[in-house]
């Protein structure tokens, strides 16, 4: 199994992403933090225990950053709605969170860990940055990160920036510049491998999970005549199948100012850095393959 941390701004899509994650028994998800994004951290806090809550896991929730390190808190409830998860009448006896911080729930589970963990950010990586600065120990004990984020091509939220590194492109250009490897799921791909409406309508047929997350889903603001995008999905799709999403090794820089801030740039060429990479970026994935991995995933959960 890989044993995972989940950092994350549920949101529909993150909501689904954690479900794949508590769920698929190759992967051990050990602690989920959370960070404001789609809407603010008190509401992302929520809906992360509503998921937990749903699947009865025993899965810690702590509660992380109210803002980005420097730059203004914009949220996509335009998106996501005012709740960040809207759709589903889940339980209301929800587990406490957490008695510390996002990033002392960080430190703390990567340190006690006996094997290396990979951290699966899929909002802005505002907690890991703030953790980077306050234990850098911890560096040295995660494996990889595999952050859904970015775009080599066209942005969502200008036409150079993706909401997840536009939300806090500080703390993004310090990860990028962690020396972890960190595998990008952006854009490029999750644009690509949209769940059909096909996919959506049949989740509630399947079970009580499924017509959770059909409820959910049909209520993003992102829909499309060719389907939903499922951009968190993806980090979990690339953790069990890799085969499916093809990568390129590149160096990505990631623009702070101006009228581009929150651009990722891959070097593409190997021209400013050497030829030397920082990440992994994916750059096309086997849309299909997603479809039909997503609904088995759902068909495996028991309720
Ligand atoms: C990212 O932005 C958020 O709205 C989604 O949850 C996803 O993490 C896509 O750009
Ligand atoms: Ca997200």
């Amino acid at each position: 199994t890989t044993k995972i941390i989940m950092d994350t701004d549920p949101g529909i899509d993150d909501a689904a992403a954690l479900t794949m994650a508590i769920n698929d028994p190759s992967i051990d998800l050990k602690l989920i933090t959370t960070v404001a994004g789609n809407v603010t951290v008190d509401k992302t806090t929520i809906n992360a225990q509503k998921i937990v809550r749903f699947f009865n896991a025993n899965i810690p929730v702590a509660a992380g950053a109210e803002q980005p390190l420097f730059k203004d808190f914009e949220d996509a409830a335009r998106i996501h709605g005012e709740s960040g998860m809207p759709g589903y009448d889940f339980p209301t006896d929800l587990p406490k969170p957490l008695d510390k911080t996002a990033v002392e729930a960080l430190h703390d589970e990567i340190m006690a860990s006996d094997e290396p963990i990979t951290l699966v950010p899929t909002g802005s990586y505002t907690n890991i940055a703030l953790l980077f600065s306050e234990y850098p120990e911890v560096k040295s004990h995660i494996e990889r990160i595999v952050a859904m984020g970015g775009a080599l091509g066209k942005g969502n939220m200008t036409s150079a920036a993706e909401f997840n590194v536009f939300t806090d492109p500080d703390a993004a250009a310090i990860v990028y510049k962690s020396g972890i490897p960190i595998v990008m799921v952006g854009l490029d791909i999750t644009m690509k491998a949209l769940l059909t409406h096909d996919s959506i309508e049949e989740l509630p047929k399947i079970s009580e999970t499924g017509k959770m997350l059909h409820d959910i889903i049909i209520n993003d603001g992102d829909n499309n005549s060719n389907g939903i995008a499922m951009h968190d999905v993806n980090t979990i799709f690339y953790l069990l199948h890799p085969e499916a999403i093809t990568t390129e090794d590149m160096w990505i820089d990631v623009v702070t100012t101006g009228a581009a801030i929150g651009e990722t740039v891959g070097d593409i060429r190997g021209a400013y850095h050497d030829g030397k990479t920082n990440a992994k970026v994916s750059v096309d994935i086997d849309a299909a393959a997603f479809n039909k991995w997503f609904l088995e995933e759902v068909r495996a959960i028991k309720n």
